[in-house]
């Protein structure tokens, strides 16, 4: 079984997907990942140009023998390719490393220098039927509302960290109001054993017979947003899809709801992205990846 939420334009997206950053590609992992997550059911992949891995996703997909169409493929803009003409060169790789013509959603990874001119190439591709959702990643209100101001297509989805500890509370009102769809990166905590271990989660798992991945993923979907955990390990990559027969009681929900702290697990990742190393060491990773 899986649910989908409709976008302001009316299109449909998978609510449970699957991210593919820091799956390891050596050895035909990445591959039989993929693979294993196919056959569990999912179809909606999220994958980003500097994840480095948009090739073997795109090769994986075109000879799993199922047609293009019932996937939905996420990829998104880096920094270093903000900028109208900059933008649309970096899809027109993403696409031809994705094995496809079009996207089904292109966010702009980061609110980096040049995201506003950034936007007019998602626009344009998404006039010309290229892509069919657009949006953004790591975007606070202040950017938002920047794009809504300039924008000719508001922004339809934003994609930021979202898990029990760090809820985003007034950011998805800000959202919610303006009918920007919420999608969960990080959404198990990547890993953290602060979350994946926290007495309050393990209590309600306990009582549905459930693990806490399961019982976070319940809450993100009930919250009526997109999630997207990453895993490698073939038995949570179908645990993780076990979520749709249970359900969390008004209780627990507020129990979840007080877990927030308000705080990130890492730095605010629109600081990062203007030190000046860290943009050149990532235009030299995609500089590489270009020629492969
Ligand atoms: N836009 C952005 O800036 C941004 C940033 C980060 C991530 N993302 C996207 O969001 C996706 C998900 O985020 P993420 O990969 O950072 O973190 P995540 O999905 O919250 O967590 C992944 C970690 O949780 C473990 N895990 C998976 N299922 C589990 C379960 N049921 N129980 C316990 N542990 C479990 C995984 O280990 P195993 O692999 O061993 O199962 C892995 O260590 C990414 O893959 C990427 O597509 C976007």
């Amino acid at each position: 079984m899986s649910l989908s939420v409709r976008a302001a334009n009316g299109v449909e997206i998978p609510q449970l997907g699957f991210g593919v950053y820091k799956i390891k590609g050596k050895n035909g992992l990445f591959e039989q990942t993929i693979r294993e997550a196919i056959q569990a059911g999912y179809r909606h992949f999220d994958t980003a140009r500097i994840y480095g891995n948009e090739a073997e996703l795109g090769r994986v997909i075109a000879n799993s023998g199922i047609p293009r169409e019932e996937f939905f493929l996420t990829s998104k803009v880096w920094t270093t390719d903000l900028g109208e003409e900059r933008t649309r060169r970096a899809f027109e790789q993403s696409c031809k490393k994705l094995k496809t013509t079009y996207l089904d959603m292109y966010l702009i990874h980061f609110a980096g220098p040049g995201y506003v001119e950034a936007w007019r190439a998602l626009e344009r591709l998404y006039e010309e039927g290229r892509v069919k959702v657009i949006g953004a990643a790591n975007f606070e209100i202040e950017h938002l509302e920047q794009l809504r101001k300039h924008a000719k297509i508001p922004p339809m989805i934003n994609q930021v960290e979202t898990h029990p500890l760090f809820q985003q509370q007034p950011l998805r009102e800000y959202m919610s109001h303006h009918r920007i769809l919420h999608e969960a990166w990080g959404p198990l905590g990547q890993g953290n054993v602060s979350l994946l271990d926290h007495e309050e989660l393990r209590s309600i798992a306990d009582r549905h017979h459930k693990t806490v991945g399961q019982v976070i993923l319940r809450w993100h979907l009930n919250r009526n947003s997109i999630v997207i955990p990453k895993s490698s390990n073939p038995k949570r990559i179908k645990e993780n899809r076990q979520v749709f027969d249970f359900e969390l009681s008004g209780e627990e929900i507020d129990r979840i709801a007080q877990m927030d702290t308000g705080r990130r697990s890492s730095v605010n990742p629109n600081g990062i992205q203007v030190n000046p190393l860290y943009v050149k060491l990532t235009r030299l990773f995609l500089n590489v990846q270009n020629l492969q």
